[in-house]
């Protein structure tokens, strides 16, 4: 709600015409994430060094196209989340991830191309990895680190909903020596979540405000 002239008023309603390959008509804002920004994010820092060296520092590994109304309690930020195909060793390419900074917030992650997962780690112990084709959404309550893989051989495109006051804390995962489980080539043309010897656990307590 906006304040004008002591009256209460309101945003128009957007129309957001979304392709399946995640362009957004009607969107605020667009980040490209280049694979130079995720150095530290793959659990394998060789592979990562040769696939800099193979496609540039400057290989867009995501986008993101969202629209909001700015901040407020009540506003919601919807868009889509583009992530390329790949792998950086046995690991399939990925989103940063994160925790929301409000960290009850919840989220809606719902599949238009490709194929996918979404990974993620309650603060309190619990791992899930859920695999998302076109169709299918992922409901990621408060309280989840999430990240998008994309274990498929063409972009894993998502539409995504949440709390524009949710916020991302992104270097929890960093804090931990990254998330519980690792989604690597199963050496059969599938994917497997295995445990990731470099983490190191969540802190508590931090994150939450
Ligand atoms: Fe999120």
């Amino acid at each position: 709600m906006i304040e004008q002239n002591g009256a209460a008023t309101v945003p128009d309603p957007a129309l957001l015409d979304i392709a399946v390959d995640g362009a957004m008509e009607g969107r605020s804002s667009t980040y490209r994430v280049q694979l130079k920004r995720l150095e530290g994010v793959y659990s394998d820092a060789e592979s990562y060094a040769a696939e800099v060296a193979r496609l540039g520092a400057d290989a867009e590994v995501y986008s993101v196209q969202s629209h909001d109304y700015g901040e407020g309690p009540g506003g919601l930020t919807i868009g889509t989340s583009r992530l390329e195909p790949g792998r950086v060793g046995a690991e399939f390419a990925l989103t940063r991830g994160h925790l929301h900074a409000r960290s009850d917030r919840a989220e809606l992650y719902y599949c238009i191309s490709g194929r996918g997962v979404m990974l993620m780690d309650s603060l309190d112990g619990r791992t899930e990895a859920i695999e998302l084709t076109p169709g299918r959404a992922a409901h990621v309550p408060g309280g989840w680190v999430h990240r998008s893989v994309n274990v498929g051989n063409e972009a894993f495109v998502t539409i995504f909903c949440y709390n524009t006051d949710a916020g991302q804390d992104y270097e929890i995962i960093a804090r931990a020596g990254g998330m519980r489980e690792l989604v690597v080539d199963d050496g059969d043309g599938g994917w497997e979540a295995i445990p990731n010897p470099g983490h190191r656990g969540y802190e508590s307590g931090r994150a939450t405000r």
